[in-house]
């Protein structure tokens, strides 16, 4: 299973997303290859922003990243890509080269049993405080808990 997940500068939510469900998927043993991306093209090639690294560090989730951003000829390299809000599945979907490339666009959320049709997005913290990115460390993990749930059964 290769995952995406997407997203609007790769530098805060997806980063974090990828690099909790890689540690997660590790920790049971589950083979998934993941990888992140944005929509935008703001912030190619830099790290990720100082407070998803502080809040990774903190949980003990390892990092390394490097941002760029998504492009329709990334739709063939995977099987799933997971936005984290409903504006980059839109603009997710635009970009797609194909009906079956767009059905691969999902939002993160969904896999969480927890989460609400309507109240999906994981929101975006960049202009917030610290807690913002608490937050999205708490609702990136239990989705990836949900999809590496869903992966492991099917
Ligand atoms: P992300 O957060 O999409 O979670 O990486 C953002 C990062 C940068 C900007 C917006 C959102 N920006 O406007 O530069």
């Amino acid at each position: 299973m290769r995952v995406s997940f997407v997203c609007l500068g790769n530098i805060c939510r997806s980063p974090m997303a990828a690099a909790v469900m890689a540690h997660r998927a590790a920790e049971a043993g589950v083979p998934v290859q993941v990888d992140s991306a944005g929509t935008a093209g703001w912030h190619i090639g830099e790290p990720a922003d100082p407070r998803t690294a502080a809040e990774l560090r903190r949980r003990g989730v390892a990092l390394t990243h490097a941002a760029r951003q998504f492009a329709a000829a990334d739709f063939a390299r995977f099987d799933l890509v997971l936005a984290m809000d409903a504006d980059n599945a839109r603009n997710l979907r635009r970009l797609a080269p194909s009906a079956h490339d767009a059905a691969k666009v999902r939002l993160l959320r969904e896999f969480d049993a927890a989460s609400h049709d309507g109240d999906r997005d994981v929101p975006d913290p960049y202009y917030g405080g610290d807690d913002g990115f608490r937050r999205v460390f708490e609702m990136v993990d239990a989705a990836c808990l949900g999809l590496l749930e869903t992966l492991r059964t099917r």
